[in-house]
């Protein structure tokens, strides 16, 4: 029977999984290919088969995951660096360029994913592009709730010649979604990929009030890719 995209997201996360050595300190990731990872983390710890490691969240959602696994954790005020972090991404291109934040959680990921001496996105076949941007999905901007629409303004006319929409991202009951920091996000739809994310995510950074976006520039160390055909290990 075929592989489902849950499956192949496990079978990612579980691959990635197999390079914790005990008394590392790991970046667990956010979404549902990470929470795979965790999950198998939690399953190793139990059965004794994996010892003597430590976890930092990079959401709250993840904290709650992991420590209902008993998954000892910390954070980056106690331990500044990370051996291993493994996250998924929604949008993977050819240098191993991403976009994350889909599900929130793109400020903390970041912060974390920054000091990990390896960083491993996982991730099934869905999430390759050819240019960041270019999925039709969101490239997601956190901003402080002040003047929120004015920074969503300045957003949309900054990618204008990429046919950029944005939009103030809502949860699913319709209420504005807050981040773990208590901040909006700015979702960016492009009609065409960005063709220099570094000059993209320079720019964005200028405007004050934009707290973090989800362009992860340089950061992964190898890419895990589950599809029809296999797990591929992409290295930087
Ligand atoms: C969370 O904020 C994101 O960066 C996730 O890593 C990303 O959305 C991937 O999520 P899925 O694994 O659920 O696709």
């Amino acid at each position: 029977t075929a592989l489902s995209q849950d499956d192949l997201k496990k079978l990612a996360a579980e691959k990635a999984v197999q390079s914790i050595k005990p008394g590392m300190v790991l970046g667990l990731g956010t979404g549902s290919t990470a929470a795979f990872a965790v999950s198998q983390i939690g399953k190793l710890l139990s059965s004794g088969s994996l010892h003597d490691i430590v976890g930092i969240p990079t959401s709250k959602r993840t904290e709650d995951q992991a420590r209902s696994l008993g998954i000892p954790l910390a954070t980056l005020d106690t331990h500044p660096r990370i051996d291993l972090a493994i996250d998924g991404a929604d949008e993977v291109d050819p240098n191993l360029d991403l976009v994350k934040g889909r599900g929130g959680a793109l400020l903390r990921e970041k912060m974390v994913e920054a000091v990990a001496e390896r960083f491993i996105v996982v991730a099934d076949e869905t999430k390759l592009v050819e240019g960041l941007g270019g999925s039709g999905l969101a490239m997601p901007v956190e901003v402080v709730k002040f003047c929120w629409e004015f920074n969503l303004v300045r957003l949309r006319d900054l990618f204008r010649e990429f046919g950029c929409e944005a939009k103030l991202r809502v949860g699913e009951g319709g209420e504005v979604y807050v981040t773990d920091n208590s901040n909006f996000i700015v979702d960016l739809y492009f009609k065409e990929p960005l063709k220099d994310g570094v000059a993209a995510g320079r720019e964005i950074g200028k405007f004050e009030g934009v707290v973090e976006h989800g362009l992860f520039l340089g950061m992964a160390t190898s890419v895990i890719i589950a599809g029809k055909n296999g797990v591929e290990v992409l290295n930087k």
